[in-house]
């Protein structure tokens, strides 16, 4: 009873919950959808919330790719009902917050897409009401990082805990629409009060799947590529969450960043970039969950669904890395810029952690 109010002071106080060993638990979902305008979702998924709802968990993140859009004249109220209905309702009714970040089918940077943002933002501004108030414990309320501008639900930063979690609107390869390097830059200027510091988004740095080769923030800009990685191993970042690639992988590179590509609970399942692409099956639908203490200390697993049986590290790849030459599912390969190799004669992108 003590304790419970001492905790519930420090937080009023904005201080730090440092003083007891609380683990957290944060599950991860990406790629729900399946083809344009669908309203169904898959049993993997369904399965993935149930489990999520038993599993004491204290917040759950997106990382894009909730409805089937990317295409005109949908029936954007109805995909976004059903999305909620299948995921954001049971959670809430849970109380376990849901932090979204867009994908392309979701809310398109790309020109022609407006509407569809438009439906984004006003879902997420309508569902949940009011946004965070649904944490089961004092100590899981979730809230906006004071001091640092929100563009909620694209591109916001909130808190919980020792975490702080950074969503970005990284819907398109090639750039970070509305200069947010320097909004994140900003973001993690604020960090270092935190322990455990997390980004997401839908599109990752650097590309984890064949057909998606040249699907990555980084694509056609080396500096702007490397200049990000810097950034978040400047701030000590612990790990970089994406989705858009459709497999799963636990991947590092030389720096403490871990980058992990969210395997998809939706269809359209892919398989891993290695040198040999007859050595690997296509990525199961899966969901992750993330276990992490004040000190810092963060464990993940990713569990298959519907089976929920654990992913084994050593069923993947040891490393993630770029054929040689250009084929249909591997466009630009042949040219992917060597600066960007962890090891060149291996033409490695990630090694497995
Ligand atoms: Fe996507």
């Amino acid at each position: 009873m003590f304790a419970r109010a001492l905790v519930t002071l420090l937080i009023a106080l904005n201080l730090p919950v440092f003083a007891h060993a609380k683990t957290w638990r944060i599950a991860v979902v990406s790629d729900m959808n399946q083809n344009y305008g669908s309203v169904q979702y898959t049993p993997a998924l369904i399965k993935a919330i149930e489990h999520i709802r038993q599993s004491d968990t204290s917040l759950v993140i997106s990382t894009g790719d909730m409805v089937a859009g990317q295409r005109r004249g949908l029936d954007y109220e109805a995909m976004w009902n059903a999305f909620h209905n299948a995921v954001s309702r049971p959670l809430a009714q849970s109380s376990i917050p849901l932090l979204p970040s867009p994908g392309n089918h979701d809310a398109s940077a790309g020109g022609g897409f407006a509407n569809e943002r438009n439906h984004y933002r006003n879902t997420w501004n309508q569902f949940p009401a009011p946004r965070f108030n649904g944490a089961r414990a004092p100590e899981d309320r979730v809230e906006f990082l004071n001091g640092v501008a929100q563009n909620w639900p694209f591109n916001y930063a909130v808190t919980m805990g020792p975490a702080l979690f950074i969503g970005l609107d990284a819907t398109l390869a090639g750039e970070l629409i509305n200069d947010q390097f320097t909004w994140l830059a900003s973001v993690l200027e604020k960090s270092a009060p935190y322990t455990v510091k997390m980004v997401f988004g839908h599109v990752p740095l650097y590309p984890f799947a064949f057909d998606r080769a040249t699907d990555y923030l980084g694509a056609g800009d080396v500096a702007f590529a490397l200049r990000l990685e810097a950034l978040l191993e400047k701030h000590k970042v612990n790990y970089f969450l994406s989705g858009h690639h459709h497999a799963y992988f636990p991947g590092r590179r030389p720096g403490a960043v871990r980058f992990v590509s969210v395997p998809l609970l939706g269809t359209g399942a892919r398989t891993l970039l290695t040198v040999d692409r007859s050595s690997t099956e296509r990525s199961p639908q899966a969901f992750l969950y993330l276990d992490f203490d004040a000190g810092g200390n963060i464990t993940m697993q990713a569990l298959k669904s519907p089976a929920l049986t654990p992913i084994a590290a050593a069923s993947l790849p040891a490393a993630i890395s770029i054929p040689t030459r250009d084929a249909a599912d591997c466009a630009r390969c042949a040219s992917f810029p060597p600066t960007l190799f962890t090891d060149p004669t291996r033409r490695t992108l990630y090694h497995r952690f």
